[in-house]
């Protein structure tokens, strides 16, 4: 069964949502940059005070920046058996890298997963999850804003992937539960 795994996505697409689940079937991490900068801006670090007004908009934090902090989670011990990559790679440049490091490690990608969504659907999910969560990107206007950046820069990703023969594409319309029976099918 795949173990080093690309999760690729629109937002809302149900990403982190889906790689909770894969996680436990596979017991390798899930490694989340959306997660990560989270952290550095909840605790005001250095890259958290470059990233706060950055995510809050909508837009992408800089290529270097979020390359540098997911090749030092890679490189951890954990990450040996494999790992669940959730919103990263994100353009070209962080694929290239991501690519360029795992051949160093001599630890090619299984596969990329990519989970389809009508958009339609994503805005009333985030605009929900703003209710429960109160992100600071789930407002409509950054949600529209990310919704247009993973269009011009992270859908072209997927041709990336598929030029590699990684791709598994899988719906993620339907239930949380629907979904991920299908990614377990999928991955089996
Ligand atoms: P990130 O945290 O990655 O946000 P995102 O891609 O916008 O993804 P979301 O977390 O909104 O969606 P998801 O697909 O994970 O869906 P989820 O499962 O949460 O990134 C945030 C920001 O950080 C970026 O905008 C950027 O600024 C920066 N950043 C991060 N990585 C970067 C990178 N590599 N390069 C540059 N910048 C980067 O589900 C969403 C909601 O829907 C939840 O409430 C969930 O409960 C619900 N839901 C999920 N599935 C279903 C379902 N099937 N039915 C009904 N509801 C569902």
């Amino acid at each position: 069964m795949s173990k080093r795994i690309v999760l690729l996505g629109a937002p809302g697409a149900g990403k982190g949502t889906q790689a909770v689940g894969i996680q436990e079937r596979l017991g390798v991490p899930h490694i989340s940059t959306g997660d990560m900068l989270r952290a550095a801006v909840a605790a005001g670090t250095p890259i958290g005070l470059q990233a706060k007004a950055v995510m809050e908009a909508g837009e992408l934090v800089g290529d270097e920046l979020v390359i540098g902090i997911t090749r030092e989670r890679l490189v951890q011990d954990d990450c040996k058996t494999g790992f669940i990559l959730d919103g990263f790679p994100r353009t070209r440049g962080q694929a290239e890298a991501l690519d360029a490091l795992l051949a160093d490690l001599g630890a090619p990608l299984d596969c990329c997963l990519a989970l389809t969504v009508d958009i339609e659907e994503i805005v009333p999910r985030l605009l929900k999850r703003a209710e429960i969560e109160g992100r600071a990107d789930d407002n409509e206007e950054s949600i529209r804003k990310r919704m247009r950046e993973y269009e011009e820069k992270t859908a072209p990703l997927l041709d990336h992937y598929r030029a590699h023969g990684l791709i598994i594409e899988v719906s993620g319309m339907g239930t949380i539960d629907e979904v991920a029976t299908r990614i377990g099918e999928a991955l089996a």
